[in-house]
């Protein structure tokens, strides 16, 4: 297949890549290109890392041949499916979407990674709603096998199951959600984020300790306040924002402290701060 992906940050990167990974002939789209050079570099440290593990049955460089790396959606008119992982804004998801699919076919089935917005709000943007419908990848995408599957009301049956053959065929294992705000991941992990940072504001508890109980206490792999600075403080906020205005309910709202962070530049784990410091990878 030709598979188009379109934004090239951490979602739209690792999404690429495990599609080359499966053979297809992908083609990564970004206006930004600091993001393209970013990801190529990225790609392939990520294809280097997995080929030191005997994951991988070809070398780093005969799956980098089937990427390339472009600025503009003019040059995904032969694509056979289309991923748009831009930011997590509608205004900017629904031009992406309407720029796709004024390019694409008729059939190329469009899929958004969007954590948050309604599928059916999305559909709005497309040509042919059948063949548009939610695709939640996890990050790191080479890592995380879950796939979330969103139709909005007009996705015909034959593009959701073309959808899970395809995913499944590219090693994911996929679940169904019906378009309801924060479809299942998200919709129960914000509110714990959301309560840890504010466990973390009323001086409850440090960081360090939050995260901790939740390691050696449930067994969660990753505490909470770790896992929002490696999900991207901003990509949380505007989650929490989504859900917020979509349910209505205060248990969604955004934390001052949140929000103070994202406006200072504390994006998490890519921006070297958020709740802990990090190196960050140029
Ligand atoms: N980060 C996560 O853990 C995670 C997990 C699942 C889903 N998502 C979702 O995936 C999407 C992308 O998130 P991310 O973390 O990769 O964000 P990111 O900020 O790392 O990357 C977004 C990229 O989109 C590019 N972009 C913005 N507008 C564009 C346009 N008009 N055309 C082309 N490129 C454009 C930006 O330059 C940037 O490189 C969001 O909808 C987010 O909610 C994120």
């Amino acid at each position: 297949m030709k598979v188009g992906v379109v934004g090239a940050g951490t979602m739209g990167r690792g999404i690429g890549q495990v599609f080359a990974q499966a053979g297809h002939n992908v083609r990564i789209i970004d206006v930004s290109p600091d993001a393209l050079n970013f990801a190529r570099k990225d790609i392939a440290n990520s294809l280097e890392r997995l080929e030191k593990k005997g994951k991988i049955k070809e070398t780093p460089e005969e799956i980098m041949k089937r990427i390339e790396l472009l600025n503009s959606v003019e040059s995904l008119e032969e694509m056979d499916m289309v991923i748009e992982a831009v930011f997590e804004r509608l205004n900017i998801k629904q031009e992406t979407l309407k720029s796709i699919s004024s390019v694409v076919r008729d059939d190329t089935i469009i899929g958004s990674n969007t954590s948050s917005i309604s599928i059916d709000v999305l559909s709005g943007s497309v040509k042919n709603r059948e063949r548009f419908l939610g695709i939640h990848f996890f990050n790191p995408v080479p890592v995380m096998s879950l796939v979330e599957i969103v139709p909005s009301q007009s996705t015909s049956r034959d593009v959701l199951e073309k959808s899970r053959d395809i995913l499944v065929s590219i090693g994911k294992d996929p679940v169904f959600s019906k378009n309801f705000p924060g479809f299942i991941s998200n919709r129960i992990l914000m509110p714990l984020i959301r309560e840890a940072i504010l466990t973390y504001e009323q001086g409850i508890a440090s960081p360090a300790d939050i995260d901790k109980t939740f390691r050696l206490g449930m067994n969660h792999p990753m505490g909470p306040l770790e896992l929002a600075d490696f999900i991207g403080l901003d990509v949380c906020y505007d989650i929490m924002e989504v859900l917020y205005r979509d349910f209505g309910e205060p248990s969604f709202k955004p934390p001052i402290t949140l929000k103070n962070m994202v406006d200072g530049g504390y994006f998490g784990r890519k921006s070297g701060k958020g709740f802990y410091d990090y190196e960050v990878k140029k």
